[in-house]
């Protein structure tokens, strides 16, 4: 007899998508995908898989009602929660069935660990990615819009013959989840990455995908905790690349840390803010010297790039 799981299924708007996929592995429930019908991009299911052992019926209301607040900040109820119960034979329905070989933008694959690079991808950059562990599979529009920008920003830097892709760039990566950006432009050539977030879980799981990718720890370094604890695994030396995708509120509270993480000259890429709410973020980054030099939108989630105002493009 295999494991039984309760396999937790509800609407995910998208306001609080981003909340949802960063609380919950908070709450232990780490196995987690967001499906949608393939004419219906914008009917998000958020699907999660919880062990029955663990998960008794307390548990879970408990789990719920550790949810419910997600939604005040955006003025929307939490949608109704269901529970299925199911083996862990049924393979069409488990957790590992969602995930397919993911291409991103032009030159990148995001594949989860247990799949094969299909031959058709061959010519991509391989991020392999254990999507159970943390915030950062790939399949969420902020990590796409970074992911898609690190690449901008690499063939950018190539055409104006300012070397290969990311060549030479140390970054820091501020709330690095599963690890999936800084494994990216380590993919595009970076030099190294300093990667931080507050959850211990995320420090684990960029360390295992670190080593699932065959990087060494001087490639990308990893601790616990924000924007001090990075500064100091920079050895207090800014990046010449700050890549930062957390909820817009939280990223209003770190800009004080950009000058200090950040060398003059350098790129900043901001997502994890709604479309509506980078007009604020955009004041708040003006009134602290920063210039906002581009934007991208995807589902209503968007990213700013940003420089030093005092620096000329
Ligand atoms: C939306 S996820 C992004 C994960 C990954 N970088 C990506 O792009 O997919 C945001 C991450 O930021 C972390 N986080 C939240 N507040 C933070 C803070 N103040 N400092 C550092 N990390 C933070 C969360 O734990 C979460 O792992």
């Amino acid at each position: 007899m295999g494991l039984v799981w309760w396999r937790l299924e509800m609407a995910a708007p998208a306001e609080l998508e981003e909340s949802l996929l960063w609380k919950l592995p908070l709450l232990g429930v780490t196995r987690v995908a967001l499906q949608h019908p393939p004419e219906a991009p914008e009917q998000r299911q958020l699907l999660a898989w919880l062990p029955e052992s663990d998960w008794p019926a307390d548990q879970r209301q408990e789990l719920e009602r550790a949810l419910a607040p997600l939604g005040e900040p955006f003025q929307v109820a939490l949608p109704q929660v269901h529970w299925r119960r199911q083996a862990d034979e049924d393979w069409s329905l488990s957790w590992k069935s969602h995930w397919r070989p993911d291409p991103v933008g032009e030159r990148l694959l995001v594949l989860p660990a247990w799949l094969e690079v299909p031959p058709e991808q061959a010519g991509r950059l391989v991020i392999r990615i254990d999507p159970g562990s943390a915030f950062g599979t790939g399949s969420h529009p902020t990590t796409r819009l970074c992911l898609e920008a690190l690449e901008a920003l690499a063939g950018e830097r190539t055409r104006a013959g300012r070397g290969a892709d990311l060549e030479g760039l140390r970054v820091a990566d501020l709330g690095c989840g599963s690890g999936i950006l800084g494994l990216a432009a380590l993919r595009l050539r970076a030099a190294s990455v300093a990667a931080a977030d507050t959850d211990p879980l995320a420090e684990r799981a960029t360390r295992q995908n670190a080593a699932l990718n065959g990087l060494a720890p001087s490639a990308l370094a990893v601790t616990t905790g924000s924007a001090e604890a990075l500064l100091a695994l920079l050895g207090g030396r800014p990046a010449e690349l700050l890549l930062c995708n957390i909820l817009a509120p939280v990223i209003e509270a770190l800009i004080p840390w950009f000058g200090q993480l950040l060398s003059p000259g350098g790129v900043g890429l901001l997502s994890g803010l709604l479309v509506d709410q980078a007009p604020g973020l955009e004041r708040d980054l003006a009134a602290a010297g920063w210039r906002v030099e581009g934007r991208v939108e995807q589902d209503r989630w968007g990213l700013l790039r940003i420089r030093s105002a005092s620096d000329v493009a």
